[in-house]
């Protein structure tokens, strides 16, 4: 069967914002109660007015609620104020990372000069990537300087808060991490009058607002990295700057002429990856730099410090951003190069070890990757009881050389894979859900969010075993429409 790319570029008209019944086969385990909420692409199109790229549309979330008395099924769109705006006018008005728009108002200089005086009506608020919590409350979460507070029965949209009005943010990464201090924390950009600035934002378990606690200079100070993720061991905040920036004149310029950020992404082959490292108790940067050889990179695995002090980094890895560009929505949906796809597809497990107990003078220290296992995924997890600690499993999922969908474990000691494969079934993202009483790194179960090819509003959550991914139990439900690729997904376990 030929992998269907297709599965990454659907669009759901009709959200299902009354829960329908799930069916349930096999045995669920009872720390498995609770529930799954995942964000991602809900709405491709506006009117006749579509999204280009695999980042852009309209969010969407969906929950699996897992409990003794059933299992159901619903979701619902996010209300931002960018698909209110878009709705209003019956197209797509405001642009999204690979989406441009007509300049609204004919343009002209009073037009542009109109939009640089507001910038903020220029950037979307779609949080269309994660969810997270804070203030005892449900967030979406995004790469926008924005997060909008979820009712966590409903998923409706309650309220904003913006990061760009009260902290300068521009760009935020979609993942918040848990800090060695027990602080929750994400990375942003702001743009000032000194270039722009990686920002550490920090926040709070009960009330109050996230804030900046650290603001960091990138390595070129007009033109800062592009950051999905970041790292988090017991000791540091981990920065990769991969040599794939936007220029902060492109920028603007893309704000004034309503074209998107893609276009302004450059990838520079010929350098590094620059480590910085930050010390989350007291937010001052490491004395050293760390570097090794230019690679595009998504997503951290883990961070820990290992016996001799030294600090081990574990990532996905990619030889450069053609993902980024395979992601049009157009090309997933009627992919001409196959073959050229699933080699960009390709990323690695990657380990680098970064000397902190040498002594050297050096300022800069380059490092070399060692590649873990060569097994093409995304998404990667671990065990969160692992979590800046030493582990030995990475879940993530992926294609197959024979054009499969698969989840996949990987031994990092030793580079073998476990898979599970099943024809016609697209996983989604996996989420590690460990036993209460665990005797093993990998007694757990996973949750995985998973898509059928061939009937577009059937979905199911997969139960595997942690340790050698046989299927638990598969939670089934029919939607009212199509159901969508989540990009991320957490678990919220049910409360006694
Ligand atoms: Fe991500």
């Amino acid at each position: 069967m030929k992998f269907d790319f297709g599965t990454y570029g659907r669009h759901c008209e009709v959200d299902t914002t009354e829960a329908v019944p799930a069916t349930v086969s096999g045995s669920i385990p009872d720390y498995m109660y609770g529930e799954f909420i995942f964000n991602g692409n809900g709405l491709s199109k506006i009117g006749d007015s579509n999204y280009r790229h695999c980042f852009d549309p309209a969010s969407i979330l969906q929950k699996v609620t897992v409990s003794p008395s059933g299992c159901r099924y619903m979701s619902r769109f996010l209300q931002s104020t960018t698909l209110a705006r878009n709705r209003e006018a019956g197209a797509i008005v405001v642009p999204e990372f690979g989406t441009r728009v007509q300049a609204a108002g004919g343009g002209g200089i009073f037009g542009k000069l109109k939009k640089m005086a507001d910038v903020e009506s220029m950037m979307s608020d779609n949080t269309a990537i994660n969810v997270g919590r804070f203030n005892n409350r449900l967030y979406a979460i995004g790469v926008t300087p924005y997060y909008h507070e979820l009712d966590e029965k409903t998923l409706e949209t309650k309220s904003r808060v913006n990061l760009y009005k009260d902290e300068g943010i521009v760009v935020t990464c979609p993942h918040l991490e848990r800090l060695g201090t027990g602080a929750l924390a994400c990375v942003g950009q702001s743009i000032g009058v000194t270039g722009a600035k990686y920002c550490v934002i920090e926040y709070p378990d009960g009330d109050g607002s996230p804030r900046v606690v650290a603001r960091i200079s990138p390595r070129w100070r007009l033109h800062p990295c592009f950051m999905h993720s970041f790292g988090v061991s017991e000791r540091f905040l981990v920065l990769f700057e991969q040599p794939m920036s936007v220029g902060l004149v492109d920028a603007v310029k893309d704000i004034i002429n309503s074209t998107c950020f893609v276009d302004s992404v450059k990838w520079l082959p010929e350098e590094s990856v620059i480590v910085t490292l930050l010390d989350t108790k007291t937010w001052k940067t490491y004395k050293k730099k760390f570097s090794f050889e230019p690679q595009f990179i998504l997503h951290f695995c883990n961070c820990y410090e290992d016996t001799n002090g030294d600090l081990v980094v574990d990532f996905m890895s990619y030889k450069g951003p053609d993902v980024l560009h395979d992601f049009y929505l157009d090309v997933m949906r009627a992919p001409k190069e196959v073959e050229k796809i699933r080699e960009h597809f390709k990323s690695s497990l990657m380990r680098i070890i970064l000397p902190l107990s040498a002594d050297d003078s050096k300022s800069e220290i380059a490092v070399t990757p060692q590649v873990l296992a060569e097994v093409p995924m995304e998404n990667p997890r671990i065990n969160p009881n692992y979590l800046r600690r030493q582990h030995r499993y990475v879940y993530g999922v992926g294609i197959t050389d024979d054009d499969c969908a698969r989840v996949s474990k990987v031994d990092c000691m030793t580079g073998e894979e476990k898979r599970f494969v099943q024809d016609g079934i697209y996983p989604g993202e996996v989420i590690y859900v460990p036993r209460p009483s665990e005797q093993a790194e990998d007694d757990g179960t996973l949750a995985v969010f998973c898509l059928f090819s061939a009937k577009k509003d059937l979905g199911c959550l997969l139960l595997l075993s942690a340790s050698d991914l046989t299927e638990v139990a598969r939670i089934t439900f029919n939607a009212v429409d199509t159901i969508t690729n989540p990009a991320h997904g957490q678990f919220f376990p049910a409360t006694a």
